[in-house]
């Protein structure tokens, strides 16, 4: 990493003082203000982190105007068409592609990990049948932290290496068990024999008295495909709202479980997340092709909190490489499962508008990945209120990634941003019978 300095002057005083400019291998230089505070008595302001690089990674690369995006350096188009959910996971948790031998070690690993606990699973029944499967997530993936936590060395690699295993291993299992739990039916076990994908598909949508054999029919290999294709591009995104969760928890070394959690919270969110459930909701309530004028109005209104969902994106200013690539699938998929949802054919006319218009063009709103997996994930039969889990699943690779690197630094710090103070000036306290 090379190093050139820049300068800093406060016109008011006419201090000045010199900083690192930091030069990844890729991607906008950037000022090393960590001594501004020290050096000229200034902290920075920056809401919504737009300007802030919150630490080093070696994990993902976005390129917003190119529309690129690399894990490990190698470009999602490519893991997108020829490697596995599970291959991609191994990459992001270790830094290079498995041999055939290491993924197989790795898969059996995963296998091996996907049982609950058996009291965990008793955690279901204290949920309402009703309660929305992400709360569930919070609640289950959190309390994974007082299953694992006395025995848990979070110095030694090996140890943390087995908690990200775990809860990649697992998460799968929590997500269909949050299912199985709200439609009345007992939770489904994992089973050795099956892939990642099909594990969670089997446990997803068998029912109780089905047999084994007639339980693998179910098994679509397009549906495998598509997920695998889902689970690939929502794998990692770097340091957004949900991962930045992951990270600023875990630096106060709190429990790698809890942490978790926290990142799920953070991913529930419409504006992240939960955008592919918001865009299925969105979409009924448009209900025709006739009212998208009228909904785009709305979405352009300042007045009007209606946004349009899977719509825009933080970083992503052309296009977002993930929805090239899923609308593509989305295509495939619909082949496959031919349908006369008038949602499908809604949401088509809905981009086609909105990638006309001035609005949305001269902003730069494209339609992002979640515009197009939710209507996938519909087609797979997948219940709307289980869109956002889906993305837990995937996300789980990348917030354990991002953990693991942050626990192998030596020197990581906790983070503790600072404010701009708006509020009082110093006052007294007056006793009740006083105050006015
Ligand atoms: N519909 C209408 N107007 C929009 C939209 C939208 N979806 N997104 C942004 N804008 C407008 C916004 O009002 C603002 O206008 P102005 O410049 O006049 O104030 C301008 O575009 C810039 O928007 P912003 O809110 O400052 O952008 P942001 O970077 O803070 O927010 C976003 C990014 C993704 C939260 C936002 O675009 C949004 O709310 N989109 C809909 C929710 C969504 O699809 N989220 C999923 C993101 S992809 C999955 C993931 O990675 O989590």
């Amino acid at each position: 990493m090379s190093q050139d300095t820049v300068s800093i002057k406060n016109n008011n005083t006419g201090e000045q003082a010199e900083f690192s400019l930091l030069k990844g291998t890729l991607g906008t230089p950037t000022i090393d203000i960590g001594t501004l505070n020290k050096n000229l008595g200034l902290f920075t302001y920056d809401p919504g982190f737009v300007s802030t690089a919150s630490c080093k990674s070696n994990i993902t690369y976005i390129d917003g105007e190119k529309g690129i995006l690399l894990y490990r350096g190698y470009p999602i188009e490519q893991l997108a068409k020829q490697s596995s959910f599970l291959e991609v996971a191994y990459l992001l948790m270790n830094g290079e592609l498995p041999t055939e031998n290491k993924l197989f070690n790795f898969s059996n690993e995963i296998n091996h990990h996907t049982i609950l606990h058996e009291s965990l699973s008793g955690f279901f029944s204290g949920f309402h049948y009703d309660a929305h499967p992400m709360a569930m997530m919070v609640g289950v993936v959190g309390s994974l932290s007082a299953f694992y936590h006395g025995q848990l060395n979070m110095e030694d690699p090996e140890h943390r290496r087995i908690s990200a295993l775990r809860m990649l291993a697992k998460m799968p299992t929590i997500a269909a068990a949050c299912y199985q739990h709200s439609i009345g039916y007992p939770i489904v076990y994992p089973r050795r024999d099956l892939e990642y994908c099909e594990n969670f598909l089997n446990m997803m949508f068998s029912l109780p008295s089905q047999t084994n054999a007639q339980r693998d029919k179910q098994i679509d290999p397009i549906t495998v495909k598509a997920l695998n294709l889902l689970f690939i591009l929502h794998a990692d995104h770097e340091q957004n709202a949900s991962t930045s969760t992951v990270r600023l928890a875990s630096s106060t070394g709190a429990n790698p479980y809890a942490c978790i959690a926290a990142g799920i919270s953070a991913l529930w969110g419409p504006s992240h997340g939960g955008a592919n459930e918001a865009v299925l909701k969105m979409l009924m309530e448009i209900g025709t092709i006739e009212n998208i004028p009228k909904y785009l109005k709305k979405a352009k209104d300042k007045n009007d909190p209606f946004r349009l969902m899977g719509f825009g994106h933080r970083v992503y200013k052309n296009f977002d490489p993930r929805a090239t690539i899923i609308r593509e699938t989305c295509h495939e998929v619909l082949a496959h499962f031919p349908t006369d949802d008038p949602l499908f054919e809604l949401a088509l006319a809905l981009e086609e508008y909105a990638l006309k218009d001035e609005y949305f063009i001269e902003k730069k709103l494209y339609p992002n990945v979640d515009f197009y997996s939710g209507i996938i994930y519909r087609a797979l039969k997948i219940p709307e209120n289980m869109f956002t889990v889906m993305f837990v699943i995937a996300r789980t690779a990348g917030w354990v990634s991002h953990w693991l690197e942050m626990m192998a630094e030596p020197t990581h710090r906790i983070s503790r941003p600072r404010q701009l103070y708006t509020g009082y000036d110093k006052r007294d306290y007056t006793p009740t019978n006083l105050r006015k």
